[in-house]
């Protein structure tokens, strides 16, 4: 293997380890966002996948799972293992802020440790709220910056809860719930 492809795999095998260490928030996260069959669940900021395919295994029968991340390879992993796996899940390379199009609306939209990545979370927020149709719920997990920063995020990537709200505002959301959460999050569940 050329030093440029054993990089590229290894930076893979770390996020998808990394990630696989949060795979116990899936099964909170989907509870509190409401994911049940049936549903299309849009999961935001995917990463590897691990929250997704778990979500992928809570939508059936008959719902499906739409990934999005900018980040070419995990889009690349995460579809081979839907495909190896069975799941209901396909991954598309995009960004929040500039969303491809999708294969059908979403019933929930999942954005999960992504908003603080974005370049634009306003553009972001906007766009999410065009396409989900009224009935949809939008669930927001981020690290709390009152946490203590022994895990996740570091303190000073943190966005605080206030800002997210008045992002979700800002982009014509209604706050229905905001809690604390585990491993140092907050959540926040919003309707368009
Ligand atoms: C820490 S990971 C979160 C993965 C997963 N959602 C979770 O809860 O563990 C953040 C992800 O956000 C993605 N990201 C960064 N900017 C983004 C954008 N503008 N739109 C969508 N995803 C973005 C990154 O590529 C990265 O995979």
């Amino acid at each position: 293997m050329n030093p440029a492809m054993q990089a590229d795999d290894t930076r893979l095998t770390r996020l998808i380890t990394r990630q696989a260490q949060k795979r116990h928030l899936a099964a909170l996260w989907a509870a509190a966002a409401g994911i049940a069959p049936g549903m299309i669940v849009l999961d935001i900021g995917a990463g590897s996948g691990a929250l997704s395919f778990e979500y992928a295994a809570l939508v059936a029968p008959g719902g499906r799972i739409i990934a999005i991340d900018p980040d070419a390879e995990c889009i690349a992993h995460i579809n081979e293992q839907a495909t190896n796996r069975a799941l209901p899940l396909h991954a598309i390379t995009g960004t929040a802020e500039a969303l491809p199009p999708l294969p059908a609306p979403p019933d929930r939209v999942m954005l999960t440790d992504a908003l603080h990545h974005m370049n634009d979370p306003t553009t972001a927020l906007r766009r999410l709220h065009a396409i989900m149709p009224p009935h949809a719920i939008l669930f927001i997990a981020e690290y709390d910056p009152a946490g203590a920063g022994a895990m996740g995020a570091k303190l000073s990537r943190r966005t605080a809860p206030a800002t997210v709200a008045a992002l979700l505002a800002a982009a014509g959301f209604t706050i229905q719930a905001q809690a604390a959460a585990p491993d140092e999050h907050y959540t926040i569940t919003a309707i368009p």
